[in-house]
């Protein structure tokens, strides 16, 4: 297994370093967050990105509240509530973040001694949890890649967008540790540029090459032949398999079954809302017209406007396979129970 380098979160003990991955390739800055609001900001403002790490930093966000309200009092919990609704609305698609907030709300309603401590393990077992779940997806995602000679990734999916090592691009990690010699495309991924400021980038850190792709260029990567598999992150997955990933994913799914292409979706359990019987009412981040629109035209009566989905949702029947750390489902469609078997 090759180890990844880049590390989004660093958690000190009293405080929260989140890697500004919106300076990444060129700068390699790390922010100190020492409050909760501080931490909601940082996810809003997409200084840390990827659904499991969104998680993770939420829940280090209510240690660090807790250390600041923490008293004998009673009303330390209103402040320590009203700091978990903060990170709440700080991006609504990632089921990351409300599960691991509600989590961290558990223990705060089961424990009544050593509350700080409480929190802190609970925190920092999220966070090392996820890293264990990505080395096992990546183990059993790259089974099915045996014999492949190319794959297609979107969006970050990597070190930086987890608690470490990756969902797709664990995937991606664990077949090339095993020798498979594959030929690694990675969209850009507009507006944000997850792929070409993120994913190719945590690539080179680790040695491994990649090719950049606009992500208009897909459909024609996949006719020529190169890619077996597309393979993708998740953020938010229905129990039917439906799944809600960054914006272009479900283009790269329809243009996958056109083409024969396989489509691989990799996520942790965490991901898994099992509330939600399909995707339609997985609720879909839009973000400001102005990180769309040239900057002329953002400009009181303005003719032209911008519509900035940042997740689309993936129905189940364009998916070859769901990896979990709990095992692969394979057609989730095909199965009238959808994913639940993975529910453990
Ligand atoms: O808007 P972002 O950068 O937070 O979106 C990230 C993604 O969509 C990832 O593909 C998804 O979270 C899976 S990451 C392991």
């Amino acid at each position: 297994m090759t180890n990844s380098t880049a590390q989004a979160l660093i958690w000190t003990g009293n405080s929260l370093d989140v890697l500004d991955q919106r300076q990444l390739p060129e700068i390699t800055r790390y922010d100190s967050y020492t409050d909760a609001e501080g931490v909601a900001e940082a996810i809003k403002s997409m200084r840390v990105r990827g659904a499991p790490a969104i998680g993770i930093a939420a829940a280090y966000g209510v240690v660090l509240s807790v250390q600041q309200h923490f008293s004998d009092s009673v009303n330390w919990h209103n402040s320590v509530f009203a700091d978990i609704e903060t990170l709440a609305q700080s991006r609504p698609t990632a089921v990351n973040l409300f599960w691991a907030l509600d989590k961290m709300k558990a223990v705060l309603a089961q424990t009544h001694e050593n509350i700080v401590d409480a929190v802190t393990e609970c925190a920092v077992t999220i966070h090392a949890d996820d890293l264990a779940a990505n080395q096992k997806m990546g183990d059993f995602g790259a089974t099915l890649l045996v014999g492949t000679k190319g794959v297609m990734t979107h969006c970050n999916t990597g070190s930086l967008a987890t608690g470490g090592y990756g969902t797709a691009l664990g995937v991606i990690r664990s077949a090339v540790a095993q020798n498979q010699h594959l030929k690694i495309f990675a969209g850009e991924t507009r507006p944000w540029l997850q792929g070409a400021r993120l994913t190719v980038w945590e690539l080179a850190q680790d040695g491994i090459s990649s090719t950049l792709i606009a992500d208009s260029a897909a459909a024609w990567l996949m006719k020529s032949g190169a890619i077996d598999w597309v393979i993708v992150g998740a953020d938010r997955i229905a129990a039917n398999g439906d799944t809600a990933n960054k914006i272009g994913t479900y283009s790269l799914a329809t243009l996958a079954k056109q083409h024969g292409v396989k489509f691989m979706v990799v996520a942790p359990t965490s991901t898994i809302d099992w509330s939600l019987e399909n995707g339609d009412n997985i609720q879909i981040e839009c973000r400001e017209p102005r990180e769309l629109l040239p900057a002329c035209y953002d400009v009181p009566n303005s003719l032209v406007s911008a519509w900035n989905p940042v997740f689309d949702v993936t129905p189940a029947a364009l998916i070859s396979a769901i990896v979990t750390e709990n095992g692969i489902v394979l057609n989730p469609s095909e199965h009238a129970n959808g994913i639940r078997s993975l529910q453990k």
